[in-house]
């Protein structure tokens, strides 16, 4: 990627920090005893991730708006997306589903507080951003209709037809190896990775005011790039190493979890994850100013964590 495309991720991804660091209803008040869950929450929301949602919304919001940066409420929005991916995966590492004990370099949130309290901060994460996005409403920095149109996105995309609903298809998958086939696993990524990607672009898309046909585009654009994601996520999880992915490899295989790397091997499952990304990049040739998103398509599917 070139260097003007790098310096705006990092500054954007410190802004995106700064605000996930200073979210208002993450403030404990001191003392009491309840308060341990947003210290968890805190935790599990803190530096690691590669912020890969609220990048998309913001800069989806730059390239429908026209404007060379976002303002503050396309930050306090988009960090929604963050809090629900972080839920996802705060559950997605408890015993009970992949019992993975290392996530962002660090112990995973159950092993640091206990599968209670990291259950809780799951949920606690999973419900804030309907909170955050009434209190905009509320507060006027948020037209009420956009909000309830991001509450809809997010709800929809995260919730029992979308993640939720690729991630029992995923459970399922650990008991259904045989019935596990390209198509099977195509249908659960675009679900439990795809949807959520999908609400990040066309959070930036809606907060943009933008018209259908680019709606559509952000559509396309987010599916191609998640069904890339898990591809390079599954190859990942054989060929890289903890120190480097900051969670543990060989967690699919402990499973018996079918995956792209076993249905299409290495070569094969980086070359479709290649594809798809070019395919989400051309979607947006026909917006001038898109190449960062653009380039930014091709490089997750060559990244290394
Ligand atoms: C990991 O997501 C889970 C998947 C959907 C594959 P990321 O790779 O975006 O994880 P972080 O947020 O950077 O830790
Ligand atoms: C996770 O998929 C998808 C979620 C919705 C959390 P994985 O289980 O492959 O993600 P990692 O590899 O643990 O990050
Ligand atoms: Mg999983
Ligand atoms: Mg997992
Ligand atoms: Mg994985």
């Amino acid at each position: 990627m070139n260097k003007e495309y790098e310096a705006v991720i990092s500054s954007e991804t410190a802004k995106i920090n700064a605000f996930l660091g200073s979210c208002a209803q993450l403030e404990s008040s001191g003392g009491s005893p309840w308060e341990t869950v947003l210290e968890a929450e805190k935790y599990a929301l803190s530096a690691g991730g590669k912020r890969i949602r609220p990048l998309l919304a913001v800069e989806f919001y730059k390239l429908f708006s026209g404007a060379d940066s976002a303002p503050d409420f396309v930050y306090e929005a988009a960090v929604t997306l963050e809090m629900t991916h972080t839920f996802s995966l705060i559950h997605d590492d408890m015993p009970e589903m992949d019992d993975d004990d290392l996530r962002r370099g660090k112990p995973a949130t159950h092993v640091k507080f206990g599968t209670a309290t990291g259950l809780l901060a799951g949920d606690g994460l999973a419900i804030l951003p309907y909170e955050i996005l009434a209190d905009m409403a509320l507060g006027g920095r948020l037209d009420p209709l956009t909000a309830v149109k991001l509450t809809k996105l997010l709800s929809a995309n995260a919730g029992n037809c979308g993640m939720i609903a690729g991630q029992m298809l995923d459970l399922w998958s650990e008991e259904r190896a045989d019935a596990v086939n390209g198509e099977f696993l195509r249908e659960m990524s675009g679900l439990k990775t795809g949807c959520l990607l999908t609400a990040s672009c066309l959070f930036g898309a809606v907060l943009a005011g933008a018209d259908d046909e680019r709606c559509r585009s952000a559509e396309i654009y987010a599916k191609k790039v998640g069904l890339a994601f898990q591809i390079v996520d599954d190859v990942l999880d054989v060929t890289s190493s903890p120190e480097e992915l900051g969670k543990p490899t060989g967690s699919d295989s402990d499973r018996e979890k079918p995956t792209f790397y076993d249905i299409l091997g290495e070569e094969g499952a980086l070359r479709e994850a290649e594809r798809l990304s070019a395919e989400a990049a051309s979607e947006l040739e026909k917006y001038p100013g898109s190449g960062l998103l653009r380039e930014f398509a091709l490089s997750l599917a060559k990244r290394k964590k």
